[in-house]
């Protein structure tokens, strides 16, 4: 893989061993937004191979990727191998209505569970690690560093219902369920959408769907 200019001259922030498949430690470091822009084509790449997806879904997404870098509240972490080559990342930003996920979320949340949990919160919007660095602990880490940095009261995501390796973290790391089974317009799959209160505590087990952001239940 290339790496480009703006990969290179990145902050290394987290060098703490959990290498991937024998190659070695994994770098986490920060990405500013037009770090991510510069690098949306490697790192939707990732994304395709990391979802199984075609590989012109990466290209499609990276159009969408450099569009998100300018929200408010970006923040985004790369993960490089030891030669500096890029091997998973994460992104997000402020969700506010007006945008499409954060509409439908809402939608969904009102039936399941409380809608606060979408004020002052941190849309995850991707994160991908590649197949062969995956199960490392890299996901982990990027969701960590991420959740130290951001200013948000909780972080929502929506991914896939069923028994990944995604969602797995995802209940490792605290995240609730704030909506199962949930299909969004245009996918037929069922998806999740989960919410983690910051500050982050330590490993925190599954909570009950319905549950608020004040940690009471609805
Ligand atoms: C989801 C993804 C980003 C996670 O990154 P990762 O580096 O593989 O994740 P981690 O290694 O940090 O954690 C995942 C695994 O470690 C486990 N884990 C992490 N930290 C742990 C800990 N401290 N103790 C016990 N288990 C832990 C998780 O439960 C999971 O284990 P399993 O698959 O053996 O059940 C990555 O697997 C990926 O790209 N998957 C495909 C694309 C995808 O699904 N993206 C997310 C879409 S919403």
């Amino acid at each position: 893989m290339r790496a480009a200019g703006p990969m290179r001259n990145h902050l290394c922030m987290d060098l703490d061993p959990g290498g991937g498949a024998g190659h070695g430690t994994a770098a986490i470091v920060e990405w500013s937004g037009p770090m991510l822009a510069a690098a949306a084509d490697e790192a939707m790449r990732i994304y395709a191979i990391a979802m199984n997806y075609p590989e012109y879904t990466g290209a499609q997404r990276a159009v969408t990727a450099r569009r998100h870098t300018t929200n408010d509240g970006f923040a985004a972490r790369a993960a490089f191998g030891p030669d500096g080559t890029l091997v998973g990342f994460g992104y997000g930003y402020t969700t506010k209505p007006g945008q499409w996920w954060h509409d439908l979320v809402r939608r969904a949340l009102t039936k399941q569970a409380d809608p606060r949990w979408l004020h002052d919160a941190f849309e995850l919007s991707e994160i991908h690690v590649l197949p062969d660095w995956q199960g490392h602990g890299i996901g982990r880490r990027l969701i960590v560093s991420l959740a130290a940095a951001i200013p948000h009261s909780t972080i929502l995501l929506s991914t896939p219902d069923a028994d990944t390796r995604a969602f797995r973290l995802y209940h490792h790391l605290g995240f609730v369920d704030l909506a199962r089974n949930y299909l969004f317009p245009g996918d037929t799959r069922p998806f999740a959408v989960l919410g983690l209160r910051l500050p982050m505590a330590a490993a925190e087990g599954n909570r009950a769907v319905g549950q608020t952001p004040s940690g009471k239940d609805s």
